[in-house]
C-alpha cells in the first residue's frame, strides 16, 4: 500500500506533488507544515521544546518553530546565523550553541550576542571563559553509554567524541568557578534513535551526574533521538511514555536540590522528518543481469541517509501521465541515482549491500516519492559532482510556498573566479 500518497490529512499526497514537481522540472523537497505543528503538540508537556536544526535548517521551518513557541539549537556559526535571521532572539535561551569544539570566528559571535553555550569539553569552557567571563553554560554529559539507529548515531560511550566524559565534572567545575560561568543545566543526548530501555538508563544517570555533581541548576535536558516510524506499519513512539520517563527523573532531581526545576526535550528527527518528502524523476529504467534498475534525477548528493547509514525510506511511486499504477503488480527494483558512485544507491543495507524495493512498474518521465525525508535531508546535502542544491517547498493550509529557490551551478563556480 502506497504510504501517504493517498491520504488526504496531510499535502503530501499525489494530487498536490504532481502539479508542483512538474512545475519545478526536477527533483524537489516538499513538506507539509501541519504535520510538524503536529509533533510539536504532542511535545507540550516539556518545559521547554528546542528544535535541533541540523535536521532541517531551512529559515521559514524555523520561523514556523518559533511562532509556535519552539526555541533553537545550533551547533555551528552558520545554524546561529540562521536561528537570528528566522527572528529568535540572543541573550536570553532562545538559542543555545551545542558542540564539542568552539572556533574563533563563533566564539567571538557568542559571547557578542550571550548566546547560551552547551559545552561538550572542558577546553571549550577554558575558551569560553577566557573571551566571556560570566557566560550562561550548560554542560553536556557523556555518561559512558549511547545508542543509535546507527554506530554513527550514537553519541554516547568512549567510542563516541562527544561530551564530557562523566568522570571530568570536577574539571569542567573548577573552569565555573575560575570565569564565574552561569550553569544553567545538564544535559545529555546519548544518540538519535534511543530505545526505552537506553532511555530509562540515561534518565537515572540524569539523577546520579546531578547528584554527585552537587551544583545548584535550573533545568535538565533529555537531549534528542526520539525516533519515528520509516517502516510502514511500524508503531510511533509513545510520547507520554517518554515524557513520563524524564518527568520523573526530573522530579528526582528537584527533590534533591529543592526547587523547582525545568525540563528541556532536543529534538531533530521528531519534528520534521515525517512532514517532508523528496520527489524525483525516473530517467532510466535497465534490466542487468537479474537485477531490475530504476534510475531517478536525485543522488546520494541529496539525500545521503541511506548511502551513509543504510537507511530505509519508503518509496512510493507516481505515474506522470495519471494512469493507475497496480500495487499488486510489482518488481523488485534497485533505486539508484544519477552519480558516478556505485554507492549511490536509495536501497542500500549499512555497510552497502544493495537491496531490492517491490515497486509498481514505472516508465521514464513517472516520478519517486521518498517518505519521511524531512529530517537530515536537505539539510545533509552536499554538491558533490558539482550538483546544486534542490529547490523546497512548503506547504500551509493546502498551498505550496518557494521556501528555498534552486541553486544555481553559476552559484557554484563564483567561488573559484
Ligand atoms: N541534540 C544533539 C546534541 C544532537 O547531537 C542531535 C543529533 C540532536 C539533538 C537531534 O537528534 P534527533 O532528535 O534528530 O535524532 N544524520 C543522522 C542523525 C545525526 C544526528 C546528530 N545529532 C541521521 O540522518 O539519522
Amino acid at each position: 500500500m502506497p504510504r501517504q500518497l493517498d491520504n488526504t490529512e496531510t499535502a503530501l499526497n499525489r494530487t498536490h506533488l504532481l502539479p508542483l514537481v512538474r512545475q519545478t522540472g526536477g527533483p524537489v523537497w516538499v513538506y507539509d507544515a501541519s504535520v510538524i505543528h503536529q509533533r510539536i503538540s504532542q511535545l507540550q508537556r516539556f518545559d521547554v521544546v528546542r528544535f535541533a536544526q541540523k535536521a532541517c535548517s531551512n529559515i521559514h521551518i524555523l520561523r514556523l518553530m518559533r511562532a509556535a513557541g519552539v526555541k533553537v539549537d545550533s551547533v555551528s556559526l552558520g545554524e546561529i546565523e540562521r536561528a537570528l535571521a528566522a527572528g529568535f532572539q540572543p541573550g536570553g535561551d532562545d538559542i543555545v550553541f551545542t558542540a564539542d569544539v568552539i572556533d574563533q570566528p563563533t566564539l567571538a559571535r557568542l559571547a557578542a550576542l550571550k548566546i547560551p553555550v552547551n559545552a561538550g569539553s572542558v577546553d571549550m569552557l577554558h575558551q569560553l571563559g577566557q573571551v566571556s567571563p560570566g557566560h550562561s553554560v550548560w554542560l553536556r554529559i557523556n555518561p559512558g553509554f549511547g545508542h543509535g539507529h546507527s554506530q554513527k548515531t550514537n553519541t554516547g560511550g568512549e567510542n563516541s567524541k562527544h561530551g564530557i566524559w562523566h568522570s571530568d565534572l570536577a574539571l569542567a567545575l573548577e573552569a565555573i568557578q575560575r570565569y564565574q560561568l552561569k550553569l544553567l543545566g545538564i544535559h545529555m543526548h546519548i544518540g538519535s534513535g534511543v530505545d526505552y530501555g537506553h532511555l530509562e538508563q540515561v534518565c537515572d544517570a540524569m539523577v546520579s551526574q546531578v547528584i554527585e555533581f552537587g551544583q545548584d541548576l535550573q533545568a535538565i535536558s533529555a537531549g534528542g533521538g526520539l525516533s519515528v516510524p520509516y517502516h510502514y506499519g511500524e508503531e510511533a513512539i509513545n510520547t507520554d511514555h517518554y515524557f513520563g520517563l524524564w518527568d520523573a527523573a526530573r522530579q528526582r532531581v528537584a527533590d534533591h536540590l529543592g526547587h523547582a526545576v525545568k525540563l528541556e526535550i532536543e529534538p531533530g528527527r521528531f519534528l520534521v522528518a515525517e512532514s517532508g518528502v523528496l520527489v524525483a524523476q525516473v530517467r532510466a529504467v535497465k534490466q542487468m543481469g537479474s537485477r531490475h534498475f530504476v534510475l531517478v534525477d536525485a543522488g546520494f548528493n541529496d539525500l545521503m541517509r541511506p548511502a551513509m547509514y543504510g537507511s530505509y525510506h519508503h518509496i512510493s511511486a507516481i505515474a506522470a501521465d495519471g494512469r493507475e499504477l497496480h500495487e499488486e503488480k510489482t518488481l523488485e527494483s534497485v533505486v539508484a541515482g544519477p552519480l558516478c558512485e556505485s554507492g549511490d544507491v536509495f536501497t542500500q543495507q549499512e555497510g552497502g549491500m544493495v537491496e531490492t524495493r517491490a515497486l509498481p512498474e514505472v516508465r521514464v518521465g513517472d516520478y519517486l516519492v521518498f517518505h519521511d525525508t524531512g529530517a537530515y535531508g536537505a539539510s545533509m546535502s552536499s554538491n558533490y559532482n558539482s550538483r546544486p542544491l534542490l529547490p523546497e517547498f512548503l506547504f500551509e493550509n493546502g498551498q505550496p510556498r518557494q521556501i528555498r529557490r534552486a541553486q544555481t551551478i553559476q552559484e557554484l563556480i563564483a567561488l573559484e573566479q
